[in-house]
């Protein structure tokens, strides 16, 4: 099979968003307003039925306007949304910047060391204070990474006020004429955001009845001994995806296509059959994907002759489980994080409609692996792995979306192996009831 590349997926990609672009535009607005109570009924129903009659979602869940603009308000805004991680805002002043769901963002360490998620709409005249590719003003982007940067304060580049680093406004010319105007009244706004297992999430409708350390807990633990090592962002790439952002978030957390999309890549590794989806939760998913026979003899052999098997030392103090398998977690409604021996993956979500999101992935390795001598050599060896399966994910994606506006798309059966799509239904079916899985119903049975 040839291996595509990068640069071409990228291209593909842009094709592809222009292929869905008429479709996307001759959608009636009225009439997909009109059909989101059929389609929210016909999720529930989706989610009503046992893993084993299981069926995909309509295409309306991954091309409707209505059906976006409802999980905007009901899991995006509502839910922890991952924006960055502690390794990216180090020092007072260091800062990222990002879109989310049209909010644009800067996510800074302030002097007091807190870590803060303001919105860039200027409490002036709402210019961006920070608006992408001009590039001007008191920060200094840092080289190499996307949107970060350090700054000592921020300058809204119209009229020159200046904000400190908490969001407080310093400074605004000619403004001493205004009656009533007091500065104190005028910074940025912040969104509530919680720093958790060195991950920076966000809550933008500011309303979640519990926090990201509440609700995962059941994987708290399990991620703590990756985050715990002081781990760092070694790569990332951001990704221009022309798929709903549910159609990433399915791909990443079922293992049946490695079959198929990864057959030469993951699928000798970690055969498709293996793999296994925990009992369901009402916040999260949880799945495992055992290394097959042939590469638990030969990281046995390694072993034996004294060298690695793996591109990084494996992550210190991870039990015997762990070290033979990667494990995946989804944290309703997006986080997702892929558990390798010895290294964390990450992919950070944003969607911008129903037609396409913006996705960064992310390499994250402890601190002192970056300080080894062949570090670069194994780096490039990591970043090509992860990167090659990626990029065939990526064709699958684009694929599955287009299949969303034609008339032949059929609604099809799952496999007992995409237990998860399955949870992940149960999961909309529930907030379409205003729940979470669990909440109204027993909690489906693990697979193991
Ligand atoms: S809009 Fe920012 S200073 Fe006027
Ligand atoms: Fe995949």
């Amino acid at each position: 099979m040839s291996v595509i590349s990068e640069p071409q997926t990228r291209a593909a990609c842009d094709f592809n968003h222009r292929l869905n672009m008429p479709q996307t535009l001759a959608r009636d607005p009225k009439a997909d307003e009109a059909a989101l109570p059929a389609l929210l009924a016909e999720v529930q129903a989706c989610a009503d039925r046992p893993l084993a009659q299981s069926l995909t979602l309509p295409a309306g869940a991954y091309a409707s306007d209505a059906f976006y603009r409802w999980e905007e308000k009901h899991l995006l805004r509502a839910g922890w949304l991952s924006v960055t991680h502690v390794s990216q805002v180090e020092k007072a002043g260091d800062f990222i910047t990002l879109e989310l769901l049209g909010e644009p963002l800067v996510v800074v360490r302030d002097k007091d060391q807190r870590i803060r998620v303001l919105s860039r709409s200027c409490p002036h005249r709402g210019m961006d204070i920070m608006p992408p590719g001009f590039g001007h003003g008191p920060a200094e982007a840092r080289e190499g990474a996307s949107g970060g940067g350090h700054t000592r304060l921020f300058l809204c580049p119209y009229h020159s006020w200046t904000f400190e680093l908490d969001g407080g406004l310093k400074a605004c010319p000619e403004m001493h004429a205004a009656e009533g105007f007091h500065r104190s009244e005028w910074g940025l706004r912040e969104f509530r955001s919680e720093v958790w297992n060195g991950f920076i999430l966000v809550n933008l409708d500011g309303a979640a009845s519990q926090t990201p350390a509440q609700q995962w807990s059941g994987f708290s633990d399990h991620l703590a001994k990756w985050a715990d090592q002081d781990m760092v962002i070694v790569d990332a790439r951001e990704w221009a995806c022309p798929f709903n952002w549910k159609v990433i978030v399915e791909n990443f957390m079922e293992s049946y296509h490695h079959v198929g999309a990864h057959s030469q890549t993951l699928q000798p590794m970690m055969p498709a059959r293996d793999t296994w989806t925990e009992e369901e939760r009402a916040h999260y998913i949880r799945c495992h994907l055992p290394y097959g026979v042939k590469e638990r003899e030969a990281i046995t052999q390694a072993q034996a002759e004294g060298r690695e098997r793996a591109t990084f030392p494996v992550i210190p103090g991870l039990d015997e489980r762990d070290r033979f398998e990667w494990g995946l977690t989804l944290g309703y409604p997006s986080m997702l994080l892929a558990y390798v021996p010895d290294c964390l993956i990450w992919y950070r979500i944003q969607p911008e409609g129903p037609h396409r999101h913006t996705l960064l992935t992310m390499l994250l390795v402890p601190r002192a692996t970056t300080q080894l001598p062949d570090f670069a050599e194994r780096l490039k060896c990591g970043t090509e792995a992860s990167v090659n399966f990626h990029l065939e994910d990526m064709e699958m994606c684009v694929g599955v979306q287009r299949s969303y506006y034609a008339s032949g798309y059929q609604r099809g059966r799952l496999s007992h192996l995409e237990m998860s799509i399955w949870l992940f239904q149960r999961y909309l079916g529930a907030r379409a009831r205003g729940l979470f899985p669990t909440e109204d119903r027993a909690a489906a049975a693990g697979q193991r």
